[in-house]
């Protein structure tokens, strides 16, 4: 139980955070299409050696959230990604849940998949080198949704993950994602996370998870995309810290979270803003796109502009690092 609190204490430790790099196969590849990349077994693994391969990664990064099929590679060094993410003290991470499929009863909702066979995965991706692992499950609003049955059956499967992860000794990331899609409001996503994250530390303390050997992954308290009256960026984060402060037991020691379709800029000036005062918790990043998009179309499948993309890269990371003490200067964005 130690390891996974320093695990999860290093992995939140002051000015840096995550990288999701953990898209799959399916997500990458439309990721690498939007900028007129194809996905083959090479591009995705230049295109990861780019973003891990970056010199001075370790500056900004305490960790990285792989793929299957990520900790299985090499980078362009011969080193297996792992490997160089240890040598530089950056945890590898790996995200673990197999996707999500139709919820039986609620087919517009969606559940986990990935708990058979869980075990013996884990400690494979142990064995290889991973500290921490990742499991999310997706919460969508509208119309009736999310209905108890999702907020339940989802909560349930992420509490068995959790537990499965500390008895092999990895620090489970639980993430339950309430989408961004729709034009509900900044009170309905409110509501909507206040359920949510109820229902999760419920599950969570029924299957005896150590709070204190984990990490929280959520969505900020923000209006759906398509809603026409956004919060300003001091309200998105008084909310969201509200809700956090209503749900998440001080016991945890870091929530980590996801960009979910934010820009860059606005996901980072949001952790910065509620960085302005200590919290019960550590607040920092564990971003997917805001982190990458501007590098991967920085890059576009130009060999030539590896080193470009990876300044790119390694300018968002120091932006976003500077957020986790509430120091990130809007007006940098512009330079
Ligand atoms: P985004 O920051 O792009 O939402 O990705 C984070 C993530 O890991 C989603 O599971």
């Amino acid at each position: 139980m130690s390891d996974l609190m320093a695990t999860a204490r290093s992995l939140v430790a002051q000015g840096r955070g995550i990288l999701a790099a953990d898209e799959s196969t399916a997500t990458i590849t439309k990721r690498l299409a939007a900028v007129g990349v194809e996905s083959s077994e090479q591009t995705r693994r230049e295109y990861r050696d780019l973003l891990l391969g970056a010199p001075g990664v370790e500056s900004f990064l305490s960790g990285v959230i792989l793929y299957d099929e990520t900790i299985r590679q090499r980078g362009r060094d011969d080193a297996f990604f792992v490997e160089r993410l240890r040598s530089i003290g950056v945890h590898p991470g790996i995200k673990v849940d197999l996707g999500t499929e139709p919820l039986e009863g609620s087919p517009d909702e969606t559940i986990t998949r990935g708990l058979d066979g869980l075990s013996s995965r884990l400690v494979e991706y142990r064995d290889m080198g991973a500290r921490f692992a990742k499991w999310r499950a997706v919460i969508h609003i509208g119309d009736g949704r999310p209905t108890r049955q999702a907020l339940e059956a989802n909560a349930f499967v992420l509490a068995r993950y959790a537990k499965a992860c500390q008895e092999v000794g990895l620090v489970p990331i639980v993430e339950p994602e309430v989408l961004m899609d729709g034009d509900h409001s900044i009170e309905t996503c409110f509501d909507v996370t206040e359920r949510t994250l109820h229902t999760v530390f419920e599950a969570l303390w029924q299957h005896d998870v150590a709070l204190e050997g984990m990490l929280l992954k959520p969505n900020m308290v923000i209006a759906g995309k398509g809603c026409a009256e956004q919060a300003p960026p001091d309200v998105v984060a008084s909310e969201t810290l509200r809700c956090l402060r209503r749900t998440v037991p001080a016991a945890v020691p870091g929530i980590v979270f996801l960009s979910g379709g934010q820009s860059a800029a606005q996901a980072t000036h949001h952790l910065s803003e509620m960085n302005h005062e200590a919290q019960p918790w550590q607040l920092s990043f564990s971003y997917g796109r805001a982190l990458q998009d501007e590098a991967l179309r920085a890059w576009a499948g130009d060999d030539a502009k590896v080193d470009t993309a990876r300044k790119v890269f390694l300018r968002r990371g120091a932006l976003t690092a500077a957020a986790r003490s509430g120091s990130y200067d809007p007006s940098e964005e512009a330079a």
